[in-house]
């Protein structure tokens, strides 16, 4: 999918020392199309985890380490002020409060980030703003939003965190560490890999900054991956800094801005019910903003465009290549519950491919109608030539 705005941040040197990209320098900038794609997912996001946690709790909170200003040129709204009309819009069916903790450096941006956010109160009604705190800070973001976090006894209770830098590594592994020891905080963190495939191999200050990040060295292996892999090797060391953080499922979008540079957007959770909804989210992102998507356990690395019905051919070769991995077969439910933890596909997807393989004659089903209890197997003669259809169909 598509991006923020510049993948460095300020004040990062490469190996002669000097600065390599120019963040945006005004106080407002351009909004580009991927930022627009990050925006539409946060909000559907936001739409369903809003409604549910506040059906069950009295005070749940979202918080940003890098809001920027509220607003970008055109006008168009910032992340915070997203997520201020989603939750003024929860709020109207819920008695409940919700809190919002926004941090930025920048003082001309939080200068406008507290303009927009005032402009987002007026436009609701007072019984619904009451309950809506909105708590801005100026300054690096760590260690002061932990500190906000805990002296608002936000941290333990619903909690929605967005750490969407200009693509780092600024984001310390330490502070995952403290926010994933509740199980009831969730992430999204923006990642940019080629600064550390560009800027560390030989800069001791910029490894450094990867350790922090990644809470090891082991990212460091990236120094010997083919040049092909080694964006995809960096995404899963970070899925994998952010499972020991204690968020033990993880769900990456892949983002490539004006310029061609790859951010990742990486969402952590300790919920199989928020993975759902975030993919729900990830699958219903406007297709105007060109979103596509590519799943890590496809071998073909098979790029898929977000369509009403979306390409399910390289769910059918991960299914079959899990179905095969086990001598007895898997049961559809089996298949539905690795379908959302380990694809970007969705549980409700699997009866339907489930079904065309049968059909195709690549696995076998038992019984033959396909439930949730059906047990299915790889077939051990399957055609030619339906397998070669069942590689290369489309919708
Ligand atoms: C990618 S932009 C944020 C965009 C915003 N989340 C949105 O989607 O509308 C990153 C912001 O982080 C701010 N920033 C950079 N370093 C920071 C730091 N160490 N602490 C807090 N804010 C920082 C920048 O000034 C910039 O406004």
């Amino acid at each position: 999918m598509a991006t923020v705005c510049d993948p460095l941040p300020s004040g990062v040197v490469d190996e002669l020392g000097g600065a390599i990209v120019a963040v945006p320098k005004d106080a407002v900038w351009e909004r580009d199309p991927h930022t627009a794609a990050k925006h539409d997912l946060l909000k559907r996001y936001l739409e369903a985890w809003a409604p549910i946690l506040l059906s069950r709790n009295d005070v749940i909170t979202y918080a940003e380490g890098f809001s920027g200003a509220g607003v970008y040129k055109h006008g168009e709204p910032g992340s915070p002020v997203v997520a201020y009309e989603v939750f003024a819009g929860a709020l109207h069916r819920f008695p409940k409060r919700m809190r919002l903790i926004l941090m930025e450096e920048d003082p001309r941006r939080v200068e406008e980030l507290q303009r927009q956010m005032a402009l987002a109160r007026s436009r609701h009604a007072d019984h619904v703003t009451a309950r809506l705190s909105v708590n801005i800070g100026q300054g690096d973001f760590h260690p002061l939003l932990l500190r906000k976090l805990q002296s608002t006894s936000a941290l333990g209770k619903p909690l929605f965190v967005l750490l969407d830098s200009f693509g780092g590594p600024d984001i310390p592994y330490s502070l995952l560490r403290e926010l994933g020891r509740y199980r009831s905080t969730e992430v999204m963190v923006t990642f940019e890999p080629s600064f550390l495939t560009r800027f560390a191999g030989n800069h001791d200050g910029n490894r450094q900054l990867g350790d922090a990040a990644f809470g090891s060295q082991d990212w460091q292996s990236v120094f010997q991956q083919p040049s092909s892999a080694k964006f995809a090797f960096l995404r899963e060391q970070y899925r994998e800094t952010l499972r020991r953080a204690g968020f033990s499922h993880t769900l990456y979008f892949e983002m490539v801005d004006e310029g061609g540079r790859m951010l990742y957007l990486i969402f952590g959770t300790q919920h199989e019910r928020g993975l759902e909804k975030m993919k729900d989210a990830m699958w219903k992102v406007d297709r105007a903003y060109g979103v596509r998507y590519r799943d890590p356990k496809d071998t073909q690395q098979q790029m898929l465009d977000l369509e009403l019905e979306p390409d399910t051919a390289p769910l059918r070769r991960i299914l079959r290549d899990h179905i095969s991995s086990s001598p007895t077969g898997r049961t559809v439910q089996e298949l539905q519950r690795f379908t959302l933890l380990e694809t970007v596909y969705r549980p409700t997807q699997v009866i339907r491919v489930v079904r065309q393989m049968r059909d195709a004659g690549t696995v076998t089903a038992e019984p033959r109608s396909i439930s949730a209890k059906t047990r299915v197997s790889v077939a051990t003669n399957p055609p030619k030539a339906s397998k070669a259809a069942e590689q290369g169909a489309l919708w």
